[in-house]
């Protein structure tokens, strides 16, 4: 099967990388950080795409009637290479994120890469970049696939070429508390996504419009937002950057992926982490009135791994949690972090070795 293919190490592997990029390692956050190369390719709109190259990273030419530039054609994924003790690399279920983009694209109307292409690619690109791959414990490379209609479009309709390219870099905390915990706004006024739309997919344009509610938020400082479903404005959904869990006694809650969740491969993957550790998990939906009595909150996600939530603040009232070592939050934290760095035995066949 595919899956075992991509579990196979690569023919190209290189475990003796020669050296380190010139990187502060100690002091990384979540920027961008150019790195040598990007692996970029072309399809069609029947799905057909070439053998892809890496190429050194750089600015790409597109038409000014991209339908990505007018219309939004754009899917994007996020994973991490992360470097174990001997050295060696290990991804971390890129084929979900392989799928995902698969299911973003049949919504968006674009053609994508197959699960092999994709998985190769992020390979490829993870290798061509070792020396940005952090030291073992300093952070990660971020692999950034993107999916875009890059062919030209004037009326509203699929653009007839699609491009689909991978770049990297290496990454540390994604948030500037560090590890400290978040204080999340609740945001009344704006939505991330709607019923019927497109927030439980990764398209691009999921993310722009929360960027004037994160501003506010982060303006009144605020770590990030946290929005409530646009039809009963009484649900918790999700926060701009990640998935959202609470903690109660044994029982672990997130909301229902019911077409305005993202299904993040975070989410998905603490959830069987916390059955296997023994808690109860609830997909559901969570009536924001929940916060007041949780435990703990904590958001998940690539780039934010498991994030430790110390108070949500909603209509001016602010309720805060339990957060540090003896957390549930840590637990499952540690356990991720474990696996996806190769020092807790993977037992769900998650990680790749390359
Ligand atoms: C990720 O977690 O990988 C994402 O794509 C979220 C983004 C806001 C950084």
């Amino acid at each position: 099967s595919s899956l075992q293919q991509v579990c196979e190490p690569s023919a190209h592997s290189n475990a003796g990388y020669e050296e380190y990029a010139d990187v502060d390692w100690d002091n990384l956050g979540f920027g961008l950080m150019p790195t040598d190369y990007m692996y970029i390719t072309k399809g069609t709109k029947d799905g057909l795409f070439e053998e892809g190259q890496l190429s050194r990273y750089g600015n790409i030419e597109l038409s000014p009637s991209a339908g990505v530039l007018n219309y939004g054609q754009g899917l994007f994924e996020g994973t991490k290479a992360i470097r174990k003790e001997d050295g060696r690399l290990l991804l971390f279920r890129p084929d979900q994120n392989a799928i995902r983009m698969k299911i973003g694209a049949e919504r968006m109307c674009m053609s994508s890469p197959s699960v092999d292409q994709f998985v190769d690619a992020v390979k490829q690109t993870a290798l061509a970049n070792n020396r940005w791959v952090p030291p073992p414990g300093k952070g990660s490379l971020y692999l950034r696939p993107l999916l875009m209609g890059s062919g030209p479009i004037l009326g509203l309709a699929p653009a007839p070429e699609y491009t689909f390219l991978v770049y990297a870099s290496p990454v540390g905390n994604y948030f500037k508390e560090g590890v400290a915990p978040l204080n999340l706004y609740v945001e009344d006024e704006f939505h991330r996504t709607s019923r019927g739309g497109a927030g439980g997919v990764k398209t691009i344009t999921n993310y722009a419009p929360v960027l004037k509610a994160l501003g506010r938020a982060k303006s009144r400082g605020f770590s990030d937002v946290l929005y409530l479903d646009s039809v009963n404005k009484k649900y918790i959904e999700e926060v701009s950057s990640c998935n959202i869990f609470i903690v109660k006694d044994d029982t672990i809650s997130t909301p229902a992926t019911n077409g305005t969740i993202l299904e993040g491969v975070t989410r998905k993957s603490i959830i069987e982490i916390a059955r296997a550790l023994g808690y109860q998990v609830e997909e559901r939906s969570i009536p924001v009135e929940e916060l007041i009595d949780a435990n703990e909150v904590f958001g998940t996600g690539t780039a934010v791994c498991v994030a430790q939530v110390g108070s949500i603040t909603h209509q001016g009232k602010r309720v805060e949690y339990k957060t540090g070592d003896r957390s549930v939050c840590r637990e499952l934290f540690s356990t991720l972090v474990g696996i996806q760095r190769g020092l807790i035995e993977d037992k769900m066949g998650w990680t790749v070795e390359i």
